[in-house]
């Protein structure tokens, strides 16, 4: 019998436990002893290490959060750190593993790969940033909430005639804002990707509100600038609101998983541990036009994912 261990690492994503369910189930069904590590990089270091059945991951399917725990790890990325995670790694005779989680997981799992260890790749982050899949996990659920709380915010906006900002996560990515901005009807997105011009902004608020719009939201990355500022900008820009500012921030990392996602993390998941059985590594498993996939992690980390500009396109078509 062969032992394998996974971790969740970085932040957090909807949809972290059912990959947590699917890697541990996929490897007890193929008879091979699962260790949980707790904490991702930092409990390989700690050996905060946890053996899982098929019941430690009996009821998390549609929960938010991971059971593993999360953290990002300073202690990891270094020499001493990742030659450590490697002795405790070899000391519980682990035959591999599997990391889920975004850019900063992947890193430390190339830098284990390089070392000799087994590591396949789970992509899990609500930036959906990582170039190779179409969808990461947590990121449709993160959309999802956004787009929830923003429709909430067009009531009171249309009630009061008023503007909103509303800054979303993604880190220095603009995936979130653009989907979302999309999703709800923003009149106008401003994302780390697109040089951002005042003037087209106020522009096109003006203007809208010339033709009878009432209200106006806009959807602010928070890769760009923070929604305080662009706030202070469109203030001295004379823009025909007086903008009130929202920033969603981390209840986009919880809640309830959507259908896409828990369906993402199951089939990942079987996936990952196809590889790892077939005694690949330093893969990255991902979904494209609907299909699983895998690349090389270095490559997933080496390339930057493009945002789709039609939908750049869609917001201004249909936010007149
Ligand atoms: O990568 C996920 C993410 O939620 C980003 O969108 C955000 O910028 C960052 O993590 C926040 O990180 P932390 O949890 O360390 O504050």
């Amino acid at each position: 019998m062969r032992k394998f261990a996974l971790l969740t690492s970085g932040g957090d994503a909807p949809g972290m436990n059912a990959a947590i369910r699917s890697v541990t189930r996929s490897l007890l069904f193929y008879e091979n002893e699962v260790i949980g590590i707790r904490r991702g990089y930092e409990g390989l270091l700690d050996e905060d290490f946890l053996p899982m059945s098929r019941s430690s991951v009996g009821g998390i399917l549609l929960h938010g959060g991971t059971i593993l725990k999360t953290a990002r790890s300073p202690q990891f990325m270094c020499e001493e750190g990742i030659n450590k995670a490697v002795e405790n790694l070899k000391k519980y005779d682990i035959d591999g593993l599997v990391v889920i989680g975004g850019d900063g997981t992947f890193r430390g799992a190339e830098e284990l790969h390089n070392r000799g260890v087994s590591v396949i790749g789970i992509p899990a982050t609500i930036d959906n940033d990582i170039f190779g899949t179409d969808a990461t996990i947590g990121f449709d659920t993160a959309c999802n909430t956004a787009l929830e709380c923003i429709s909430k915010l067009r009531d009171t906006a249309s009630s009061h005639e008023r503007m909103f900002i509303v800054e979303v996560m993604g880190r220095d990515s603009g995936f979130l804002a653009l989907e979302t901005g999309v999703a709800c009807g923003a009149e106008y997105v401003v994302l780390p990707e697109k040089d951002f011009n005042i003037n087209d902004l106020c522009d096109k608020v003006n203007i809208s509100k010339l033709k009878g719009k009432t209200h106006s939201i806009v959807v602010l990355a928070e890769g760009a600038m923070s929604a305080n500022e662009l706030r202070d900008i469109l203030k001295k820009n004379n823009c025909v609101y007086t903008p009130k500012v929202v920033v969603l921030g981390y209840l986009q990392r919880g809640g309830v998983p959507t259908c896409f996602d828990t369906v993402l993390a199951s089939k990942l998941g079987v996936n990952a541990v196809t590889l790892l059985l077939a005694d690949k590594s330093g893969l990255m498993v991902g979904i494209d036009g609907g299909k699983v996939v895998s690349m090389p992690m270095e490559l997933a980390r080496s390339n930057t994912k493009k945002l789709n500009k039609d939908m750049l396109t869609l917001i201004d078509i249909l936010s007149i």
